[in-house]
């Protein structure tokens, strides 16, 4: 009997090495393990046998009845690809794509404008979005009655600021920080601000309700127009990588004296005329001017010994200039079809 079982053993073994698929491996299952297969039925005889005989060729059919299973076991998980058991993996095939988020095309121009700006020796700043009049306006030379506050749509806040005394509105442009930053550092002073700010506005495609800015300030002794200038010409060549043409036009705003409107060559169209920059070739990029001597005040730095520029660069618009970026609304859309490309 021992025979017997030991040549079912080898026939088993035998017939599983060349077993190609999962259908001859039942089938050879039922041959041998099934209720009337020859394994079980050999088990089976196992009765007739008594005492030293039972104990020994039961102990026999005990380990060959597991080494069988295991063999099948082994058998089935190679068809079906489980091939763990000998940690195999297949570095051939495709690996599972993870998706990963990237930087907004606004993160990515502030970046490289603080590197322009960090080798000019200007630190960057910070100011709140949700504004007090007072920084807002009254100190920036437009009190409260003045005609000027028309000249931006704005925002205006049902609450007080924490003392109560002046009205809360989200910040209409970026300048509230250059009294901030005077009040906290004082003079002489490099800082750029980059940040979000918002107008009352009806949305096109050159106009949004929120929209990003970058506010530079410049403070120290003698500073003169020249400088603003060959700061603002240092930067545009920066982001752009080549020459830009650029053209200087007066340009009015309270908290500067005298101000103006540095325009760039519109890089769409190359100065013919397009929808982008209103067909007159030109883009108004960065309003600017020497700080008025009442907003050095406000800051607390004294106007007869220093004097400094500022500017407020469109950030955003920048950001469609430099991409090629035909209309405003794709930057707040959370259109993964835009933003993905970048
Ligand atoms: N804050 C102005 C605006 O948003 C721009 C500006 C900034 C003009 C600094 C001059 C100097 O319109």
């Amino acid at each position: 009997m021992k025979e017997q079982l030991i040549e079912i053993k080898k026939n088993i073994l035998d017939a599983l090495n060349d077993v190609k698929d999962l259908a001859f491996l039942e089938k050879l299952e039922k041959k041998y393990l099934g209720r009337k297969g020859e394994f079980t039925q050999a088990l089976r005889k196992l009765a007739q046998l008594s005492g030293e005989a039972k104990k020994e060729v039961g102990s026999l059919a005990n380990e060959i009845k597991k080494d069988i299973e295991k063999k099948f076991v082994e058998t089935r998980n190679n068809l079906e690809g489980k091939t763990d058991k000998k940690g195999f993996i297949d570095v051939t095939l495709p690996g599972e794509k993870i998706e990963r988020g990237h930087l907004h095309p606004i993160t990515l121009v502030q970046r490289e404008l603080e590197d322009i700006f960090k080798k000019m020796g200007f630190m960057f700043l910070d100011g709140p979005e949700l504004e007090s009049d007072y920084f807002c306006f009254e100190a920036l030379n437009i009190p409260y009655h003045h005609p000027a506050r028309d000249m931006q749509d704005t925002f205006y806040i049902d609450h007080k600021n924490e003392k109560g005394e002046f009205d809360l509105v989200m910040r209409t442009h970026t300048s509230p920080v250059q009294v901030r930053a005077m009040l906290k550092y004082g003079a002489p002073l490099r800082c750029i601000a980059p940040g979000r700010v918002y107008r009352c506005e009806a949305i096109d495609a050159c106009h949004e309700h929120t929209f990003d800015q970058m506010e530079g300030l410049m403070i120290d002794k003698n500073i003169s127009l020249d400088n603003l200038i060959a700061v603002m010409k240092e930067l545009i060549n920066g982001i752009f990588g080549r020459k830009i043409e650029t053209r200087v036009r007066p340009g009015y705003f309270p908290f500067v004296e005298p101000g103006i409107e540095l325009d760039i060559k519109c890089t769409i169209c190359g100065g013919t005329g397009c929808p982008s920059c209103k067909h007159s070739g030109w883009l108004e990029l960065l309003p600017a001017g020497m700080v008025h001597p009442n907003v050095l005040k406000y800051g607390g730095v004294d106007p007869n010994v220093y004097s400094g520029f500022a500017f407020g660069l469109g950030f955003t618009r920048l950001v469609m200039m430099r991409y090629g970026i035909g209309d405003i609304r794709f930057f707040n859309s959370g259109d993964l079809r835009f933003l993905e490309q970048f």
